[in-house]
């Protein structure tokens, strides 16, 4: 089995926090990433597909064809995005590092036109990464549409 990774990068701003948290555990459980407009990260995604190379390209995939699918699925859709509000697939989860990587593998998945996907590795900084190899997992949705946004305070 022969192991094959595409890099991209994108830029996008989140928040965490949990709608049926009071502001108190909000600020406790996520601290900083609870402020309440945001902030921004910049991500690096990895994709690694197996399989054995074909008798007659050598490829197991074809890595343009993998950046070309990568930049549809997901980061043309995340790319300066905030990633709470703008994201279709993304609505409802918290958007840590690790219910990213299991929604961007939902969307890959079924997309590659040859290998298997084996790894989503998301770098949200050079010290913060998370690796999802598909297990299954159940991603809880809440209901954002109630969440409060502080006005800018002008001086
Ligand atoms: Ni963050």
């Amino acid at each position: 089995m022969i192991f094959v990774t595409r890099k991209a990068t994108f830029s996008a701003a989140h928040r965490l926090y949990n709608p049926t948290f009071t502001d108190e555990q909000n600020e406790a459980v996520f601290d900083k990433c609870n402020n309440p407009n945001g902030h921004g990260h910049n991500y690096v995604l990895e994709v690694t597909v197996k399989g054995l190379p074909d008798a007659k390209t050598g490829y197991v995939i074809d890595l343009k064809q993998l950046k070309d699918i990568l930049n549809v699925v997901i980061i043309d859709r995340v790319d300066h995005k905030h990633l709470n509000y703008d994201v279709d697939f993304l609505r409802g989860i918290i958007p840590t590092v690790e219910n990213l990587c299991v929604m961007f593998w939902r969307e890959l998945e079924s997309r590659l036109p040859s290998g298997e996907l084996h790894r989503i590795r998301l770098y949200e900084s050079d010290q913060n990464v998370a690796d999802y190899y598909g297990a299954p997992v159940t991603i809880p949705t809440y209901d954002l549409s109630s969440e409060r946004r502080n006005e800018p305070s002008y001086v």
